[in-house]
């Protein structure tokens, strides 16, 4: 059911190759400075929540690394990424649920019912090497909630508070078991990327509504995006407000597991058509094993 969902959801964006060019160009640079400030090897990439690729800066990372492993759960969306690669040879494409729950509930009623009593099971043996790094690309929102994608309830900002916390309680415990897995395939001063949209910048250009983030991060960037770091120093607060996309939180204990060396923000211009304009900012989180 959840492959159905996702494989929507990437034809969706298929086509935005073009668009995305300097949200794409971006991720490269951060990319680089990562590899440059913490030393990563040129050998093993793994890159995770890959789908069309297309925020993903493939000329760069087939330059840079010797062999690279692809995964989603989407395995359309993985060959037309692998359509994009000069080099085919360095690829391996692997299909695995990283949310550990996909198999154990059949829809997003059953998945509200159980959020409390759920246990992950993240199946990782698949990925047979130790990486030098790890980019997550902007999947930890949708873990949860392309489960509601097509049904009544998918306008998640709809549901409760209290529904809200059970199921980012889950996304913890989803997390804490992904990161935990993906330490032990690190090598020993590897790095993970961690991407994530976190804050949601919506305007309905018909009904002239703006979502909740909108008007404080504004504030906090005086309405100019060049000052988009400036929403690093106001993290607490936000998630506090309750602002943050659902499933974009990360649990405190990874800071056990890693080292946090740094954090960026990204601007992500999603989506601008007639009807709405629609951006995300997206954190980046950068741990490295320790
Ligand atoms: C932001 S998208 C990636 C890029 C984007 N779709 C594009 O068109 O370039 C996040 C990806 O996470 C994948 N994903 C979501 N839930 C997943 C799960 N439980 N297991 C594996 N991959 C998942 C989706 O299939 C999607 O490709």
């Amino acid at each position: 059911m959840l492959q159905k969902q996702l494989t929507l959801m990437n034809i969706d964006t298929r086509e935005q190759w073009e668009e995305w060019a300097q949200y794409r160009n971006t991720i490269g640079e951060v990319i680089k400075k990562c590899i440059e400030r913490y030393g990563v090897n040129n050998g093993n990439l793994l890159l995770l929540g890959v789908g069309n690729g297309n925020d993903i800066p493939v000329e760069l990372l087939e330059s840079k690394f010797n062999n690279i492993t692809i995964v989603d759960l989407d395995d359309g969306a993985l060959e037309r990424f692998l359509a994009r690669v000069s080099d085919k040879k360095k690829f391996n494409k692997v299909i695995i649920d990283l949310s550990g729950i996909s198999n154990q509930i059949k829809n997003a009623k059953e998945l509200l019912n159980r959020a409390t009593s759920i246990q992950p099971v993240i199946d990782l043996s698949k990925l047979d090497k130790t990486y030098d790094l790890v980019v997550n690309c902007c999947f930890s929102t949708q873990l949860l909630t392309s489960h509601f994608y097509g049904t009544n309830e998918f306008q998640t900002q709809s549901l409760s508070p209290k529904v809200g916390q059970k199921l980012n309680e889950l996304s913890n415990r989803i997390h804490s078991s992904l990161f935990s897995g993906l330490k032990s395939k690190l090598v020993s001063n590897g790095v993970i990327i961690h991407m994530t949209d976190t804050f949601e910048l919506k305007h309905n250009k018909i009904t002239g509504e703006y979502s909740p983030a909108m008007l404080p991060v504004s504030k906090i960037i005086k309405g100019d995006w060049r000052n988009i770091h400036l929403v690093l120093n106001h993290l607490q607060q936000l998630s506090r407000d309750g602002l943050y996309i659902l499933g974009s939180a990360l649990p405190p204990e990874l800071n056990d597991m890693f080292a946090t060396r740094t954090l960026f923000s990204l601007l992500w211009e999603f989506l601008h058509d007639d009807e709405e304009d629609r951006n995300y900012i997206v954190i980046v989180y950068v741990f490295q094993n320790q």
